[in-house]
């Protein structure tokens, strides 16, 4: 299990304190209720110093997030961003991982939240490969989970909501009893959803396929990028409802996340992948993106924002 680090300091409700200051109160609405939104954002040490990756695109997911939840975050857009590269700077990290956090506040602990204030930290953490440290280049263990991912009337899966995250923890520490690295999760209809933290692609007969937002995932940032990556390499992507036995035919199946960035899939369910190691599609869109996210490659899409 992943042990971190702390890091000198912490956003919290505009300032920067030290880590050990950055308290919440027992009472708090979101230790009983899982009333928070969050991001989770990469900041990458490229050759022109360190850039966080996607930063727009994760802070309009958290004003989305926020906005479903009705939330009202008291900063602007502007503000959080730079709030972010501030923290990564003060902290002094050549890479890492960030976490914006947004929660509701003690008033009341009654289930409607809305007289509790809404507060913001940002955290900053040293964290290397998600998935462990060879799954970049041989790829992962995963098995399908017994839980299945949330209805669409019952959880908004595109709102990146703390208390939804109970769903990806049964999904997780089921797969790691049963010795995966990862669960991919089906959706309420038996289709193949995401895994707990990761989006999923499967690659079959060179076409690349993944599960559409009706299927209960998160709208990943990392799988925008991986689409709009392989669209430029002439590769045809489409979003269609999966059957659990497409991932066992697959030619490959690779996972896409901030944290798991582009991750093989090498067995699932102990059946073998393909040739059950990386596949040549997936080398070759993690070449790209690990060519841009390392500064080697034009950034072509602006998708780095340099912190200095
Ligand atoms: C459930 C879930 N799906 C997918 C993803 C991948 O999203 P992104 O690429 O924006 O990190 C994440 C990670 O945040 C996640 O928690």
């Amino acid at each position: 299990m992943l042990v971190m680090k702390k890091s000198a300091v912490i956003w919290f409700n505009g300032e920067l304190i030290p880590w050990d200051e950055a308290q919440v109160h027992v009472a708090a609405h979101v230790l009983h209720y899982g009333s928070s939104v969050f991001e989770g954002i990469r900041a990458y040490d490229t050759d022109e110093g360190t850039a966080v990756f996607c930063l727009d695109g994760h802070v309009d997911r958290l004003f989305n997030s926020a906005k479903v939840y009705r939330m009202a975050i008291p900063y602007t857009k502007a503000e959080v961003s730079a709030a972010i590269l501030e923290t990564v700077r003060a902290n002094d990290l050549a890479s890492c991982y960030i976490r914006p956090l947004v929660y509701r506040g003690f008033e009341t602990l009654s289930i409607d939240p809305t007289p509790c204030p809404v507060e913001v930290a940002i955290v900053t953490i040293e964290w290397g490969r998600y998935l462990g440290p060879e799954a970049i280049e041989q790829g992962v263990d995963v098995g399908v989970s017994s839980w299945r991912r949330m209805t669409p009337g019952a959880f908004p899966a595109a709102a990146k909501v703390g208390g939804q995250y109970i769903n990806s923890q049964l999904i997780a520490m089921e797969a790691h009893q049963h010795g995966y690295v990862e669960g991919v999760a089906l959706d309420a209809n038996g289709y193949v959803s995401e895994g707990s933290g990761e989006n999923l692609f499967v690659v079959s007969r060179g076409e690349i396929v993944t599960p559409p937002l009706a299927s209960s995932i998160l709208e990943g940032i990392t799988r925008r990028c991986a689409v709009t990556l392989a669209r430029e390499e002439g590769l045809a992507v489409h979003e269609q409802f999966i059957p659990r036995e497409a991932l066992y035919m697959a030619d490959e199946v690779f996972f896409t996340g901030t944290a798991a960035e582009i991750t093989p899939v090498r067995s699932i369910d102990g059946i073998q992948v393909g040739e059950g190691g990386r596949g040549p599609i997936t080398e070759r869109l993690q070449k790209i993106f690990f060519g841009i996210t390392g500064g080697q490659m034009e950034d072509r899409h602006k998708w780095l924002t340099y912190v200095g």
